[in-house]
């Protein structure tokens, strides 16, 4: 499904298929790009990063949203495209966030205080899917549990 996509929001989602590109992933074959908007305008990117204890792997999404804690601008997270596609496949299936990116997609969305958008994007772009982390994770457990 091709959606209308706004400018920034096109830019965001071709920068997650970009990062596609440094998917370090010899044990999946799996590649996944993530993009963060910040709220300047910025884009940050991660890859994910696998590693030979196949379980303790990185998401791209969960390496991107580290990056930004680490520049001290997790609050900026203003909106997060992810792509992804096996290496060498058609690319034609949009990719979602896994149940841990959703959990940490919940933290960083409490820290900005708004939500933050998911565009889920396939390896070959062409489809593109505008999710609500409400829709993607609903009854979340998050900071407000502990208090
Ligand atoms: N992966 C991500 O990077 N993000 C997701 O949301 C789904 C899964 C990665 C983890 C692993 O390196 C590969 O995709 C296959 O599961």
């Amino acid at each position: 499904m091709m959606m209308d996509l706004a400018p920034e929001e096109q830019e965001l989602a071709d920068a997650a298929r970009a990062a596609m590109r440094h998917a370090y992933a010899p044990y999946s074959r799996f590649a996944v790009g993530a993009a963060l908007r910040l709220t300047g305008g910025s884009i940050l990117t991660g890859s994910n990063f696998e590693n030979a204890s196949y379980g303790l792997s990185l998401c791209a999404e969960t390496v991107a949203i580290a990056a930004a804690n680490a520049q001290g601008r997790l609050a900026e997270i203003a909106m997060i495209a992810v792509a992804g596609a096996p290496m060498g496949g058609a690319g034609d299936a949009v990719v979602t966030p896994c149940g841990r990116c959703r959990q940490i997609l919940n933290e960083a969305q409490d820290v900005a205080g708004r939500e933050i958008p998911i565009l889920c994007v396939s390896g070959d772009g062409k489809s593109v899917t505008r999710h609500r982390l409400a829709d993607l994770l609903p009854h979340a457990f998050g900071p407000a549990n502990l208090a």
